[in-house]
């Protein structure tokens, strides 16, 4: 029913909260963290609820994740990159120059 978008083989490794995770070159950051049985990409800011991706087409905006230090960025919108550190995002974003406060 559904295709793999890009490989089909797990070729990189990306890195959550610094803990390797295979992935497929051409695959969106939220596929991948969901096919390795990540629990949550975020919690948010007042009630610290867990949250993933809903909607996998950038309309929810409950994949929002930390990409290489820059926070909210969109998980399902995003390719995997070798190489690329996420962070679980704890609340408010961490954006440099912006203070979310
Ligand atoms: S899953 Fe809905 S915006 Fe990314």
């Amino acid at each position: 029913m559904f295709e793999p978008v890009g490989s089909a083989e797990v070729t990189i490794n990306i890195y959550l909260d610094g803990r390797p995770i295979p992935a497929r070159a051409g695959e969106t950051i939220a596929a991948c963290l969901l096919r390795a049985g990540v629990t949550h990409f975020r919690t948010t800011p007042v009630s610290g609820a867990r949250r993933l991706p809903y909607c996998m087409i950038g309309h929810c905006f409950d994949c929002l994740i930390e990409i290489d230090g820059i926070g909210s960025r969109q998980a399902c919108l995003s390719q995997v990159v070798t190489g690329m550190k996420l962070r679980t995002q704890n609340g408010p974003a961490i954006i440099p120059g912006v203070d979310l406060q």
